[in-house]
């Protein structure tokens, strides 16, 4: 990629074009009051629940969530990476796109990592050429020439990456890209050597990391980069972009454990394989495989540590489960793995098990049962606790429903008297949360708002305030209070002080415009789904009440544990410091008032 886009360019794109042109021109839209709408693109439904909105120039689905700018449109439906799509955007809008080689942004900041690992990846390609042993344990393996190309496998020599990437990058570059590691004497070290190496790549397609196997025995087996700047395992899935590219729209998706059974499925024919690496699937890992399908199938061996993985995988998907959002579950026999299954099975055979998956419903059954035998009245007792525990983390009261009569019916229990017991577990876990006064981060998938501000958690309260600027960038955002929030700690005060700099930059600019800003911000996703959020207020002035009300009672709290810290007794101030006191207790009065 050369260079990068300016922000400013991407401003004026998303001035130029108009997103329901650009979904109209491949989904079929309808107008609907002043939003448009369709059959949802991204799942298969039969009554519209995707609304375009020409205000905002934002796309939401009802039905599965899905949502985001024109640009995520363009990269959602066409498979296409973040610069492709500004690219198509541009050509349409008949602009050219500029690049930019300076500035000092983030984006600017990563991109010799990125280039870095995209040299080593080539490198590594280049070297398996010449390196008939490695050549010979990927046949072995079944693996062909074009699955290799595909997943561009390579091969790390024993050394020679440090030589060939010197003239390119500093030695501090390639330690921070993950490729080589500090020895004592402050000299680096090539950290992959003599392995077979698996490039991984990001949601656009960019390498943030390897995957390396020996190919004797040895320890480790395989060699995973380090978090890095670019690399966060927890939230990386191997093989999704390649799944992805691989053409026709993905319906669902099947995770696997390791590298070589997502390799060793697509040499089969099966390209819908992806990995975690090792590591347990998380919340991130789920949310970004449901942001492209609606049907999830996870695959555990059959063994006790797959028995392990399940247990953990469960309590994760379990509240990830809405509307059309589905996971399946596949046990695999002792000793096998897809890779090993497809190999002796063939293709038709592995999709033929697939078909054998447990909804996660009956997974839940199935492992609780193995703990709680229902044989005894004491056995179904504990069952019901222990399900019930799990029941309570789920969100789609529909889902819940059905579990608890799923329940029911292993337990003897009525669904009432479970319903009942849920209830009572509830009140009890709700009345330990969190204190008031720590910094608060944006908060994560937040899809109920408050009920009156005076109430709400500081989390609740950053959600329904950034949700309103979001998604009503044309409301009179300047209220001192909004900048005096800017200057607590957090990052949800920290995103506030950034959109505030955009709506001074830009007056009357739209939802995509502010959310684009973020594209590159750990948090994106989070502030994606709340310019998603449906807010409820019916009339602007509603809208502009609430985000203040809201702003006012997070003032009041911080400002409180604040002078609560200053006034600790037996502390002494200093000048600045009683300054600040001053400050906020005028501060406090104001707002009291105001
Ligand atoms: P497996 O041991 O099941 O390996 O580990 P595999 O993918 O089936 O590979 P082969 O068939 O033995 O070649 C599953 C995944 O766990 C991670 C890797 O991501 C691997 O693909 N892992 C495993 C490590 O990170 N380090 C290890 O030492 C072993
Ligand atoms: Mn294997």
């Amino acid at each position: 990629m050369a260079g990068l886009i300016p922000q400013a360019f991407i401003d004026e794109l998303l001035e130029r074009s108009d997103i329901v042109e650009v979904i109209q021109r491949r989904v079929s839209l309808k107008k609907a009051g002043r939003e448009f709408a369709a059959c949802c693109p991204f799942h298969g439904e039969k009554t519209p629940s995707f609304y375009v909105s020409p205000q905002k120039q934002f796309y939401h689905c009802f039905g599965c969530g899905a949502h985001g700018t024109a640009i995520s449109f363009l990269m959602e439906y066409e498979n296409q990476s973040f610069p492709e799509a500004v690219e198509q955007l541009a050509e349409q809008a008949g602009l050219e796109v500029p690049r930019e080689a300076g500035g000092d942004d983030k984006r600017e900041a990563h991109a010799p990592l990125y280039e870095a690992l995209n040299a080593a990846a080539e490198y590594y390609v280049q070297q398996l050429r010449h390196t008939p042993k490695a050549v010979e344990y990927l046949k072995n393996r079944g693996i062909d020439g074009n699955t290799a190309r595909d997943y561009q496998i390579g091969w790390a020599p024993p050394s020679g990456l440090i030589e060939a990437l010197k003239p390119r990058f500093t030695p501090q570059q390639l330690v921070d890209a993950g490729l080589a590691a500090r020895r004592d004497d402050g000299r680096i070290r090539e950290r992959f050597r003599a392995r077979i190496m698996f490039p991984i790549r990001d949601r656009r397609g960019r390498i943030t990391g390897f995957g390396g196997r020996l190919i004797e025995d040895g320890e480790p087996k395989y060699l995973n980069s380090p978090e890095s700047e670019v690399f966060h395992k927890g939230q990386t899935i191997y093989g999704l972009f390649e799944a992805r590219k691989a053409g026709t729209r993905l319906d669902d998706i099947v995770v696997v454990e390791g590298y070589m059974d997502v390799v060793g499925l697509a040499r089969a024919g099966f390209r819908r394989a992806v990995a975690c690496m090792g590591t347990a699937l998380t919340r991130a890992h789920l949310d970004s495989l449901f942001r492209q399908v609606s049907r999830i199938t996870l695959c555990f061996d059959g063994d006790a540590a797959g028995r392990r993985a399940a247990w953990r995988s469960l309590a994760e998907a379990l509240p990830a489960i809405q509307g059309l959002r589905e996971v399946r579950v596949l046990f695999l026999p002792e000793g096998d793995d897809p890779d090993s299954l497809v190999l002796r099975d063939g293709l038709a055979g592995w999709e033929e098990r697939l078909t054998g998956a447990l909804p996660l419903s009956e997974t839940l059954v199935r492992l609780l049962r193995e703990e709680h035998p229902t044989d005894t009245a004491e056995g179904r007792t504990r069952f019901a606790h222990a399900a019930m525990k799990l029941v309570a983390t789920t969100r789609d009261p529909l889902f819940r429903d059905q579990l608890i009569e799923r329940v029911a019916q292993e337990t003897h229990l009525s669904p009432e008297r479970l319903g009942e017991q849920l209830r009572d577990a509830e009140d009890g876990s709700a009345r330990a949360t969190a204190p008031a006064s720590a910094p608060t981060d944006i908060p994560e998938a937040p899809d109920s708002e408050p009920a009156g501000a005076a109430q709400e958690t500081p989390s609740a309260l950053w959600g329904a305030l950034l949700a309103r600027i979001l998604q009503h960038p044309e409301l009179e955002w300047s209220q001192p209070e909004l900048a005096e929030l800017t200057a607590f700690p957090g990052t949800a005060a920290q995103t506030l002080g950034k959109l505030l700099e955009a709506l001074r930059e830009r007056p009357g600019c739209s939802s995509a415009h502010l959310l684009e800003r973020f594209r590159d911000d750990r948090h994106f996703n989070r502030l994606q789904a709340l310019a998603a959020r449906e807010l409820g207020d019916g009339d602007p002035k509603v809208t502009r009440q609430v985000a203040m009300d809201c702003a006012r009672q997070l003032l009041l709290q911080q400002a409180r544990t604040r002078i609560r810290e200053l006034t600790r007794a037996g502390r002494e101030l200093a000048t600045e410091q009683r300054e600040e006191l001053a400050r906020l207790t005028a501060l406090l009065q104001k707002t009291n008032t105001g």
